[in-house]
């Protein structure tokens, strides 16, 4: 299969993750990193170009995908809807070592790291990251922007509203909701649903900031 062009926007960290998933793959020939401030010149060997309009234009232009490798959510949603307002078309990401149901779906924009599992029937929305061996159960629903971080384990039948972020390691049992933007702390084990944009810690978690 012939690769297809894709270009990130983006050109820190997440970015160097992103990066190396897309060389895993092979699906995805890697163009640029485009950044609003360029550090260096290259990330990773990939050339890093200044992100001007005229640039996204051209890409748009030349028919390439976009992938935003931005790591925090609430930043990579907003460039994703302008870069969606303008026609941009967006990757979906999978590293060579993850595992995807074949009766899950995966949404345009989001990347499943190395090692991360998901399961039957889960549904996985766009723009999300799903970290490295980090592993969601059947019949789950992550919706878009959300990012589920290394090592946590969320059961069966758990919903993950939009923007959400769970932290390295946490662990959720079966049937949980996560409101929209929650925040769950790194190692915190989530025993009943949390409302949308309230903060939880701990094993079990508990609620540090309701709003
Ligand atoms: C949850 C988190 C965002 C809280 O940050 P914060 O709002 O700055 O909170 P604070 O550091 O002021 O801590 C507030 C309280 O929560 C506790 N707390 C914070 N994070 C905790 C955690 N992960 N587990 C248990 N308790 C935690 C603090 O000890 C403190 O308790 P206290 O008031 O009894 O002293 C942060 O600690 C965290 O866990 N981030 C996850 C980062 C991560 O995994 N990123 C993934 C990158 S790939």
């Amino acid at each position: 299969m012939q690769s297809e062009p894709v270009v990130l926007i983006g050109a820190g960290g997440h970015a160097k993750m992103v990066i190396e998933a897309c060389r895993s793959a092979s699906t995805w020939r890697l163009i640029a990193c485009m950044d609003r401030e360029p550090r260096s010149t290259k990330l990773l060997g990939v050339d890093v170009i200044d992100e001007s309009e005229t640039a996204i234009e051209q890409a748009i232009e030349a028919g390439q995908w976009f992938f935003v490798a931005i790591g925090e959510n609430a930043v990579r949603g907003r460039v994703s809807h302008a870069l969606a307002a303008r026609g941009a078309k967006f990757a979906t990401v999978i590293a060579a070592s993850a595992y995807v149901s074949r009766s899950a779906t995966v949404g345009p924009g989001t990347v499943i790291m190395p090692n991360a599992a998901i399961g039957a029937a889960t549904t996985i929305g766009s723009g999300c990251i799903i970290n490295t061996s980090a592993s969601i159960d059947h019949d789950g629903q992550i919706e878009s922007f959300a990012h589920i971080a290394p090592g946590t384990h969320i059961a069966g039948n758990v919903r993950v509203g939009a923007g959400a972020m769970l932290g390295i390691g946490c662990s959720v049992i079966p049937g949980i909701e996560i409101g929209e933007w929650a925040m769950v702390g790194a190692g915190s084990t989530l025993i009943r649903n949390i409302p949308a944009r309230s903060k939880w810690v701990g094993s079990p978690a508990r609620c540090i900031d309701p709003s």
